[in-house]
């Protein structure tokens, strides 16, 4: 197994919102970063979300000027699977659709160095799933970040059932090099973060589209009574109701019927409402 002080390139597949965020984290930290997706569009879209991010902790004064464009320098982008061949640590954070998981890891398997290590940032799906589709199952972990990466300070660390203890402290290793601060689960559905996080959304959204209270009022009512930062119906959009609904489903179909999707969630996002990414999701917000 590649080793941590042998990490100087990493790579990142999908260039989103969470993809995006870790080739920042990573860059920030010093590593050089191959950022990638399927078409320029979207990686074009990934490196302009950076900018702005990063134009955020100038204008904090968290970073510097010069810090700003020394870590965007480190990052580029690419459609070239094949380039990720010369990194040493990867991290997937593509669409949460196991077939689609489980191509990219197909397929990273055969470009990647057999030494090292493979990261996914789902989170839902089984790593245990995702890693059969490689012939390195004991060298594929779960990397979980949250949203907003920059500014989250906590990944979750999932161990597959072929994930062997030296491949699992390095996720631990490599997240804290980001700065970060990590939990461990093991790979069961929703892991610790999402099997708690999306029954509480579930539930607010249930209760809303039941006539509980206002959404405003959901939202206040968890946020003054329980000092969360956001409520379940404002946090479901900054997550993406499209997110919200693919996890809630993968928990149900393992866990049964306690974790069924709210009907209100469901025809949202038919209605292509997901949240703060379309303008529109309970709230809604000048794009
Ligand atoms: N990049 C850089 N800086 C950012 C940023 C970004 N993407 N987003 C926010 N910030 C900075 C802002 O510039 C601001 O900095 P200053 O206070 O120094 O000016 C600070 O963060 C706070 O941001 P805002 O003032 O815009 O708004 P806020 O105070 O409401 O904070 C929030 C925004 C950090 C998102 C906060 O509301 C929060 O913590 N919400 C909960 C988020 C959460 O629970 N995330 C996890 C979701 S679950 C998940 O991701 C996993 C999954 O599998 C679904």
């Amino acid at each position: 197994m590649r080793g941590f002080e042998e990490i100087e390139t990493v790579g990142v597949v999908g260039a989103g919102t969470m993809g995006n965020g870790i080739a920042q984290v990573a860059a920030t930290a010093g590593y050089d970063v191959l950022l990638r997706d399927i078409e320029s569009e979207y990686v074009e879209n990934g490196l302009a979300e950076i900018d702005d991010s990063l134009s955020r902790l100038v204008a904090n004064d968290t970073i510097t000027e010069n810090e700003k464009a020394e870590t965007r320098a480190r990052i580029t982008g690419t459609t070239d699977l094949d380039r990720l061949a010369a990194t040493d640590f990867v991290v997937e954070a593509a669409v949460e659709k196991m077939e689609i998981k489980r191509d990219i890891f197909s397929d990273l398997d055969g470009v990647v160095d057999d030494d090292v290590v493979l990261a996914t940032n789902t989170s839902t799906l089984s790593i245990t799933t995702i890693a059969a589709a490689t012939d390195r199952a004991e060298q594929v972990v779960g990397l979980h970040f949250m949203n907003p990466v920059p500014v989250m300070k906590g990944v979750e660390v999932v161990t597959g059932e072929k994930t062997t203890g030296p491949v699992t402290d390095l996720a631990h290793a490599f997240a804290e090099a980001l700065d970060k601060e990590t939990w461990e689960s093991d790979d069961k559905p929703g892991f610790v973060s999402n099997r708690i996080l999306m029954p509480w959304i579930n539930e607010g959204i249930r209760a809303f589209d039941e006539g509980v209270a206002t959404k405003d009022d959901i939202d206040r009512g968890m946020k003054l009574g329980t000092n969360v930062p956001m409520g379940p119906l404002e946090l479901a959009d900054h997550i993406g109701l499209d997110i919200c609904l693919d996890a809630t489903e993968t928990l149900h179909a393992e866990l049964g019927d306690r974790y069924k999707p709210a009907y209100l969630l469901r025809r949202k996002v038919d209605a292509g409402d997901l949240g703060k990414k379309t303008g529109e999701g309970f709230y809604s917000y000048d794009r």
